[in-house]
């Protein structure tokens, strides 16, 4: 072998492998994921097509003489090599991981989204504050039905066919015997058919009426209220209504009791309760007058006792009746009946009591 060629040899491949680490540093600059410091790894060291390997393959037109230090320069590139890409992967794993936390971060301090929340419908919120208020004196729910036969809403609450009080409520007819009730009332009839006094009962429900204007609609609900035992008086009747009142519409409301007339009740009572806005001075929801008509009522006539088998030598009883969205609206300002039950929520959203 001649030595010029080995020198050139030798030379020719220091300045290869000089060139190749120029070419190494320079790719490293932009190799800044792992993706491509993998990419870099495949270029240089990959068995078969890497730049290294093609150095080894070379071996055999490296003259004998110098094959042991070119093989050594090549192992020493070989190690240069793989400690860059083990720095440079670690480096840019580093960086990936932390760009991944920084991307999935939570701002514990971002505001929450709003969830909006339902409220009870003003009708169910005052027949609750209703059965609250009765709950505490006693008072057990009977829920009647809503479609009744003429005996239940009118006869046995003495109001027979041909009966003038017929007309104050327009009936929805479903047969010449089955209608639709138009009072909570008719629940009397059926509680005293089916049990003995004490009576202690309260009644909601829907009842419904040829009605429609903006203060009545065809369908829309009652709280009736029945009370039977020995020496049961009017006086009894405005106690509880009393203590009614202040649960429902604040402490200092009074009542009022005003003759009136039902057929089911003898002596028959309107029930007024002193404004809850002006507190009786005369405001525009009382029309001047301090006091606000909410409820009938009366002690229950004899015949009604009698018609469902009560001795009423024995016990006498009162009852009243109150319309549910009539108390709604006066206590929540509502002055269209209408707007209950059009289901509407910004405006059934705004009452929560
Ligand atoms: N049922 C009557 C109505 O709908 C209200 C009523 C008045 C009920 C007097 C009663 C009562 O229990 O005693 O107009």
């Amino acid at each position: 072998m001649d030595s010029t060629n080995s020198t050139n040899g030798s030379a020719g491949a220091s300045s290869r492998f000089e060139e190749i680490m120029r070419g190494f540093r320079e790719r490293s600059q932009t190799a800044l994921d792992s993706k491509k410091v993998y990419e870099l790894r495949k270029m240089y060291l990959d068995s078969k097509a890497g730049i290294v390997s093609s150095l080894m393959k070379q071996m055999r037109s490296i003259p004998a003489a110098e094959k042991a230090e070119y093989g050594r320069q090549v192992n020493q590139l070989k190690t240069w090599i793989l400690d860059n890409l083990a720095s440079m992967d670690q480096k840019a794993r580093e960086e990936e991981l932390r760009a991944r936390y920084e991307s999935e971060k939570i701002d514990i301090t971002i505001p929450g989204k709003k969830i909006l929340r339902g409220n009870l419908h003003p009708d169910t919120q005052v027949r609750n504050q209703m059965i609250d208020a009765f709950a505490g004196m006693g008072f057990e729910i009977y829920e009647g039905a809503e479609i009744e036969n003429d005996y239940y809403n009118f006869t046995a609450l003495n109001t027979p066919k041909d009966h003038p009080a017929r007309d104050m409520q327009d009936t929805f007819y479903l047969s010449n015997d089955f209608l639709l009730r138009t009072q909570t009332s008719s629940g009397q009839i059926h509680v005293m058919e089916s049990h003995k006094p004490p009576i202690k009962i309260l009644s909601p429900g829907r009842v419904f009426r040829s009605d429609d204007d903006a203060t009545h609609s065809p369908m829309f609900s009652q709280m009736e209220g029945l009370v039977v035992d020995r020496g049961i008086t009017l006086c009894d009747l405005q106690g509880m209504l009393d203590e009614f009142v202040q649960k429902l519409f604040g402490a200092g409301t009074r009542t009022r009791l005003r003759p009136s007339y039902f057929p089911f009740t003898e002596p028959s009572v309107e029930v007024d309760v002193s404004c809850f806005q002006c507190g009786g001075k005369g405001c525009r929801l009382c029309k001047g007058t301090g006091w606000i008509e909410i409820l009938g009522a009366g002690v229950v006539n004899r015949k009604v006792l009698e018609n469902c088998g009560i001795d009423s030598d024995v016990y006498s009883g009162f009852a009243f009746g109150i319309g549910i969205e009539r108390v709604a609206m006066l206590k929540y300002g509502i002055n269209n009946i209408k707007l209950l039950f059009e289901s509407d929520l910004r405006t059934l959203g705004q009452i929560n009591d």
